[in-house]
């Protein structure tokens, strides 16, 4: 699947990721092992890493995409990422995973996060998931439940002080989304 979606600033191209793109999806999270805690990930991730995730959610079944700058060749451009996996490994989970999406802080603000994440549930509701949980650090940077609330996650649940991570302790509040079934 690829798809195209023109947003406040530029047209975006949504694919699944490519090898080529490993080192820039690199670059893009390390921002925020380091800076942020908005993944409770600290060591920044090398190449055999992300070789590792891509093939352990292509393996699982799901969707694992990129938003790029329309155009933009293998490798380049890339504003941003977001997958899903398995939410737990037990069987009866099989129907329920988990998202992630990140941005180039550059890329930011501009409805990207909202065209990746779209194209992302849709096509993991065709491959056959059916709820979708995310985990989000209340960091009081409000993008990421606001993009989620305006896709129709609703929250379930808080996590009190599960993370620490730059000398803090960390909540992580808790949204779900049903997906509908394919038509
Ligand atoms: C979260 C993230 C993916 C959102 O993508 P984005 O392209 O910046 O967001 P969008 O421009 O699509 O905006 C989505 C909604 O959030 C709102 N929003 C964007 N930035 C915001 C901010 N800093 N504070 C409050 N709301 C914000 C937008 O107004 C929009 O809501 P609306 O439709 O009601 O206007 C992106 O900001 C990001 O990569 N953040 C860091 C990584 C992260 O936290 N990932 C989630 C962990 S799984």
């Amino acid at each position: 699947m690829a798809t195209d979606e023109s947003t406040a600033a530029a047209p975006v191209q949504v694919r699944p990721v490519l090898p080529a793109d490993l080192p820039a999806l690199g670059r893009i999270y390390a921002h925020y092992v380091e800076d942020t805690a908005v993944t409770f990930e600290t060591e920044v991730p090398g190449r055999s890493a992300w070789e590792q995730l891509t093939a352990d959610v292509r393996e699982q079944g799901w969707p694992f995409l990129v938003a790029t700058e329309r155009g933009a060749p293998p490798g380049e451009g890339v504003l941003g990422y977001a997958y899903v996996k398995q939410w737990r490994a037990r069987p009866a989970y099989r129907a329920t995973v988990e998202d992630s999406v990140y941005l180039a802080t550059e890329a930011r603000g501009r409805g990207v996060g909202r065209v990746l994440l779209e194209a992302l549930l849709a096509e993991a509701a065709r491959r056959g998931a059916r709820q979708v949980v995310s985990v989000i650090t209340d960091a009081g940077d409000d993008a990421s439940v606001r993009l989620h609330e305006r896709l129709g996650f609703r929250w379930v649940g808080r996590l009190q002080a599960v993370g620490h991570k730059h000398d803090q302790w960390w909540d992580t509040v808790i949204l779900q989304a049903a997906l509908p079934e394919p038509g």
